[in-house]
């Protein structure tokens, strides 16, 4: 039962962020039975007080050259592909499975996914999702020394904070409480979805991902 959940969670951030038809997409995929096994933590609640701080990230604008392109996921529950870029710093530390160091950046670049007429995602001969040209959005996660200690426990991710760009570099204002939310739910990696799994092959990714 926590997948709906958690997917229905996934979409109303989304919502927030893709905004018009590709959101309605997701969104009513979200509501859509179940088709994998759950893996989604339990959402965490929001203490009072927390109010995220995304404008403490700034995107710049040589991001592609700083970061390494590692993973391209498919979501046929959103209906998305999504692109994962880290810097090398990141990927050295944790392929030793230690945490990620201060300054780490990570990009997830969304794209909505090529569908049919009738609305079902198309797949390219080798079996994977088509992403459409143009980005969905830039969701970014970045760890500072000492950011995380403006938050209480409950709901803090060590020192990352998140927020979400357009494809221009522009900030959009999105709440990033279902940020904190979702990714505590990985603490154990680093609060890392998919950079942790990839690179040295244990705990527990999402998606079906790979290069
Ligand atoms: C309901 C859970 C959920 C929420 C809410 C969520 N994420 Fe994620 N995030 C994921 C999952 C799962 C992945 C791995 C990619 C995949 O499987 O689609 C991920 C991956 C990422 C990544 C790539 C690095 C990594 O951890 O794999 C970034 C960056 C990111 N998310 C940023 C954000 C930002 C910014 C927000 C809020 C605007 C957000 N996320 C909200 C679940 C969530």
């Amino acid at each position: 039962m926590a997948r709906p959940i958690r997917a229905a969670l996934f979409a109303a951030a989304t919502a927030a962020i893709l905004g018009g038809a590709i959101a309605a997409q997701a969104q009513a995929q979200a509501q859509a039975p179940a088709q994998a096994p759950a893996q989604a933590p339990a959402r965490a609640p929001v203490p009072p007080g927390f109010t995220p701080q995304p404008e403490r990230i700034n995107l710049p604008a040589n991001w592609r050259e700083r970061l390494v392109y590692y993973m391209k996921q498919d979501r046929e529950d959103t209906k998305q592909v999504r692109y994962q870029y880290a810097n090398p710093e990141a990927l050295r530390a944790m392929r030793r499975g230690r945490p990620a160091p201060d300054g780490t950046f990570l990009v997830m670049e969304v794209h909505p996914a090529v569908v049919d007429a009738a609305g079902n995602v198309v797949r390219s001969p080798d079996n994977r999702l088509v992403a459409q040209p143009a980005i969905g959005g830039l969701f970014v996660m970045e760890k500072r020394r000492g950011w995380g200690a403006a938050y209480p426990e409950a709901i803090r991710n060590g020192d990352w904070e998140y927020a979400v760009f357009s494809p221009d570099g522009t900030r959009r204002q999105v709440n990033t409480t279902a940020c904190f939310q979702c990714h505590l739910g990985r603490a154990a990696q680093d609060y890392s979805f998919s950079l942790w799994p990839h690179v040295n092959g244990t705990g527990q990714a999402r998606g079906r991902g790979n290069r």
